[in-house]
């Protein structure tokens, strides 16, 4: 399997981004190009950007694909963050029909977390790996001795009376103008609730604030019972990438 041409798009909210992926090494093989997520971010438009972004990357027999939602079986089940118009939608069939080649489709935090576990900050780590990526929502991946537990969707479970990912998702930050010590509360409260609730050995954190991880730790930290690891990740914005390509060799599609 180490010559195949493997891609990994990360479907975003703002940005749709693809790399070829060395799969056996954790890293991308290629340059990253960005198209500017369409709007209204149908299943359609997106697939067709995903389609230019592929052309420009010259195509691979295998490609994942991440978005922001369950995904069960190749379907969306959810649209938090997304066009309501994917729920029920055959992502795996249309990026398959779209692209001319097999897909796999995952949710964007189990493909952060595959990579991470593997070739990053969890790395080696058994038992309850938690990675968690904090940007327009929570997003969130459960490991058990390095399996994926697909979907948790832990970002929103109630907390405080409202979806954890309203109370500490690092938009709420910045909508609402906190500190990084302000924040970095309600990050690690969250965090205590989840180690209640599932005894981890170690939460990653992820998404674009992981690399200012410092500003906050000490915040975060303060909240965590001891125990438990809380470290940022090491891969950050590749890391969605990395994991879609991986996601296509754990999981290899038949025709
Ligand atoms: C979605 C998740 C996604 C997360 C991060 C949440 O609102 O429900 O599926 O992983 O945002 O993008």
């Amino acid at each position: 399997m180490s010559d195949t041409r493997v891609i990994g798009v990360d479907v975003g909210g703002s940005g749709v981004k693809a790399a070829l992926v060395d799969v056996k090494r954790g890293e991308l093989a290629s340059v990253r190009p960005r198209i500017d997520t369409p709007q209204p971010a149908t299943p359609k438009l997106v697939a067709a950007t995903v389609s230019r972004l592929v052309d420009q990357l010259g195509g691979a027999p295998s490609i994942g694909i991440t978005v922001p939602a369950v995904v069960r079986s190749g379907i969306v089940r959810t649209a938090a963050n997304i066009d309501p118009s994917w729920i029920g939608t055959d992502a795996q069939a249309l990026f398959g029909e779209q692209l001319g080649v097999p897909c796999v489709v995952l949710n964007d935090a189990d493909a952060a977390g595959l990579a991470e576990v593997r070739f990053g900050a969890g790395k080696g780590r058994s038992g309850v790996v938690i990675l968690l990526t904090l940007g327009t929502g929570i997003g969130s991946a459960l490991f058990v001795d390095g399996e994926l537990v697909p979907n948790t969707e832990l970002g929103h479970m109630e907390f405080k009376a409202q979806e954890a990912e309203h109370y500490a998702a690092a938009s709420v930050r910045k909508a609402n103008n906190l500190g990084w010590d302000h924040w970095g509360t309600r990050v690690g409260e969250y965090l205590a609730m989840l180690t209640m609730l599932f005894s981890p050995e170690l939460i990653i954190l992820g998404g674009g604030v992981s690399r200012k991880f410092d500003r906050f730790a000490e915040h975060v930290l303060a909240e965590v019972p001891s125990g438990t690891d809380v470290m940022p990740a090491v891969l950050q914005n590749q890391a969605g990438i990395v994991g879609a390509a991986m996601s296509t060799q754990k999981h290899p599609v038949t025709e």
